[in-house]
């Protein structure tokens, strides 16, 4: 199915497969190759020089890889996806298909631990770049230099839930040519298009909410097509850090139950948020679901749902949060977000750890935060589980 005019849903469980096409099989079939045979010399130099459409190679491009691309495309509302083998390959991919040596990013101050990792490595390759609260538009434009050729940002930054208007930072980058680049990961395209926001890149760890079950390590980019076609040549085929068809395979079937886990998914977090703020020995809880939220009008605009992430801080410091986090029982203690399992972890020592204390505190990230990643079990059974672990502090 090609059709664009159709709800969320439809596109997650059709888009890109035609049954007709593949004897009738109803789910995607995985074309487990490495290679595409050539039925003369002829066809094999065409495919080449790209007079004949088709496949050469799976590092180039295989078709279930490709449904999953059409996908999520269509999901995002963009023109064309770039999958790669894992979030971090799509980072990295970004960045190595867009700019080159000389060139200066600007990114927020808080990002997730491995891109800070990547993005301070960039330095030995003579890209810069320059944490900023980019909350603030006047902070931007205080940063922004003549080589400024791309913005990077998280929206909601893990793990603080701070969000940043898209729409606002967008304007700025088309003002000074920039790329806008947008890491999704932590709404998925359910619930926050950035593209229709002005971004010209979204990207994603396809690990999270996309495969919804902790079974792949996966991401994809989303842009126009020039960009993707960029991408892809550059990053792709050149570093080669691409999707297993397997991978893709176990993708297509995640992301048909995208929508429900997430509606599910908010309808836990919310319930977990407002328990968590009238419990005595939790000092603050960071959810863009509730009220007290800073930003609740600007999640209410840009983002279709508040999301099933959320940090909170417990009275008693870090060994109160070690105490919970060592006595739950079914929040399991891991890494790793968007499962349909619960999952709980310590930002200061694991996702985080990468951050130096002093700049992960001036954004947020205290040595006592907790962060929640709420999956889709029976929300009593998750409340109670919280419940006597708190109790043990
Ligand atoms: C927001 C965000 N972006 C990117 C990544 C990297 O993704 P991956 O672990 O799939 O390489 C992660 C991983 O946790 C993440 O949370």
């Amino acid at each position: 199915m090609k059709n664009k005019n159709v709800g969320f849903s439809t596109k997650a469980i059709h888009y890109g497969h035609e049954a007709g096409n593949h004897l009738g099989s109803l789910t995607p079939p995985l074309f487990q190759t490495s290679t595409f045979v050539f039925k003369d010399v002829e066809q094999g130099k065409n495919r080449f020089s790209g007079e004949e459409e088709g496949y050469i190679y799976t590092r180039i491009g295989n078709p279930t890889v490709t449904v999953l691309e059409e996908r999520i495309a269509a999901l995002e509302n963009g023109e064309a996806a770039v999958a790669f083998s894992s979030g971090m390959a799509a980072v990295s991919g970004v960045i190595f298909g867009l700019l080159k040596s000389g060139d200066h990013i600007i990114s927020c101050d808080a990002l997730y631990g491995g891109t800070y990792s990547f993005f301070e490595m960039l330095k030995d390759y003579q890209i810069e770049y320059t944490g900023v609260d980019i909350t603030d538009s006047a902070d931007i434009r205080k940063h922004i230099k003549k080589n400024t050729r791309a913005i990077y940002i998280e929206t909601p930054i893990n793990p603080t839930m701070k969000l940043i208007d898209i729409k606002a930072v967008a304007k700025i980058a088309k003002e000074i040519g920039a790329y806008l680049i947008v890491d999704n990961t932590f709404l998925s395209p359910y619930l926050q298009k950035p593209l229709e926001l002005g971004a010209d890149v979204v990207l994603h760890s396809a690990t999270k909410y996309i495969g919804g079950h902790g079974d792949v390590i996966a991401g994809i980019i989303v842009s126009n097509k020039e960009i993707a076609k960029r991408i892809r040549m550059r990053a792709l085929k050149n570093v080669g850090g691409v999707m297993s068809p397997f991978d893709a395979w176990l993708l297509l079937r995640g992301i048909k139950t995208l929508g429900i886990r997430m509606d599910r998914t908010i309808e836990n977090a919310m319930k977990i948020a407002i328990y968590l703020e009238a419990h005595p020995k939790v000092e603050k809880v960071y959810y863009p679901g509730l009220k007290s939220f800073p930003q609740f009008e600007l999640a209410n605009t840009q983002m279709k749902g508040p999301g099933g992430i959320l940090s909170f801080e417990v009275a008693g410091g870090v060994e109160a949060g070690i105490t919970v986090m060592n006595n739950v029982e079914i929040f399991q203690l891991a890494v790793s977000l968007g499962d349909v399992d619960s999952l709980i972890q310590h930002p200061a020592s694991m996702t985080h750890s990468a951050v130096p204390q002093e700049e992960r505190i001036k954004v947020g990230i205290t040595d006592g935060l907790i962060r929640v990643s709420v999956g889709i079990e029976d929300v009593e059974d998750l409340i109670h589980d919280l419940e006597q672990a708190l109790a043990r502090i």
